[in-house]
């Protein structure tokens, strides 16, 4: 399983040949683990990208973080020659500068890529911003994981064609899937320029209509929460699901391992918005041990504790 991992982590790291055409200049909103991810790749690819927060400190947190994982990527990609992963780091850093000023990161953008907080009103305020000072062809595009993309459209009425989702997955420098995710109104020429960005950035784009969800949440989603009411009934335990789950159906990590990895928080935000959403499903309804852990701030690795304890 490890060695047929690293092949796969190696795929994903490797340099792409496909130059995106339409989007060179890339700005990403958000510096967390998914922004800064995100910004870290097309960097790599190549891209000019400009990476925004509201403030200094998440920014220079962000860059260390990316200069840490370019340096993880260099040695792997370049380990016979580390004088061209020194120029392969130096160059993407190079490629990427920050800013705590949005709009007018997104002046000179192709692409505005928003990876903020999951809230509506939020996302809103900054594309209603957003879309009276960007270009005319600059497209709009939301990382979302669980909110309607043509909902967060509405924000920017002159901009509905150009304006879809492009979902990356965490950790983005390694997971190699996009989902591209297109509204009734996202032109096909939007929806090219975003697949074809997507292959750019190394990764393989899916398409996906916008549901709830999209293709892998919808299903890692109800599985995770599936686990956690598995050992709340004390059916077994998380660690023995876990070793279940890697070793009988060849996950990378069991569920447990992957729910703290992806946050609890984040875990119960999804729930809890498709429980209302969708009242009658069963797959939704909340989880007494979930939502216990997050009331007591277990998040999981972000906090240092969700189903297993973590170095801080
Ligand atoms: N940047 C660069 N490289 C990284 C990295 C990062 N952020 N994280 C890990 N790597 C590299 C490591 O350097 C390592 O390379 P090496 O083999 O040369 O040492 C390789 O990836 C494997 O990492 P590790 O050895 O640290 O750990 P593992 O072998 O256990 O792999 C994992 C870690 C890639 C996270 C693997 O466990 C995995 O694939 N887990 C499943 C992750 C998953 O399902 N993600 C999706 C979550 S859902 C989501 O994101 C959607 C959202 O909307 C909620």
């Amino acid at each position: 399983m490890a060695s047929s991992l690293l092949k796969v982590c190696v795929r994903g790291f490797s340099s792409s040949s496909v130059v995106s055409a339409t989007i060179k200049n890339v700005t990403v909103i958000g510096g967390g683990l998914m922004g800064s991810g995100v910004a870290q790749v097309a960097a790599q690819a190549g891209q000019k990208v400009t990476l925004v927060d509201v403030n200094e400190k998440v920014l220079d947190k962000a860059k260390a973080s990316i200069t840490g994982n370019l340096a993880r990527v260099a040695k792997k990609q370049f380990k016979d020659n580390p004088a061209e992963g020194e120029k392969f780091v130096a160059g993407a850093l190079g490629n990427l500068s920050t800013s705590t000023d949005a709009l007018e990161a997104a002046k000179s953008a192709d692409l505005v890529l928003e990876a903020i907080v999951e809230d509506i009103n939020v996302k809103h305020k900054l594309f209603g911003a957003l879309d009276q000072v960007a270009p005319q062809h600059t497209i709009f595009a939301s990382n979302t994981s669980s909110l309607s993309i043509e909902e967060i459209s509405k924000a920017a009425p002159n901009r509905k064609d150009r304006f879809g989702g492009l979902h990356f997955f965490n950790p983005v420098p390694v997971m190699r899937l996009l989902e591209v995710i297109r509204t009734p109104h996202t032109s096909e020429e939007t929806y090219k320029a975003m697949m074809e960005w997507g292959k750019a950035l190394g990764k393989v784009p899916i398409t996906c209509r916008d549901t709830p969800g999209f293709v892998v949440n919808r299903l890692l989603v109800p599985y995770l929460a599936e686990a956690i009411r598995l050992v709340e009934r004390g059916d077994a335990s998380a660690k023995d699901v876990d070793i279940a789950m890697k070793l009988g159906a060849g996950y990378p990590m069991g569920p447990f391992e992957l729910a703290d990895y992806v946050g609890l928080d984040t875990t119960k935000f999804i729930l809890d918005g498709w429980a209302k959403k969708f009242p009658d499903e069963p797959l939704f309804k909340p989880i007494k041990m979930l939502n216990e852990k997050v009331a007591q701030g277990k998040f999981g690795v972000k906090t240092g504790e969700g189903f297993y304890p973590y170095k801080k």
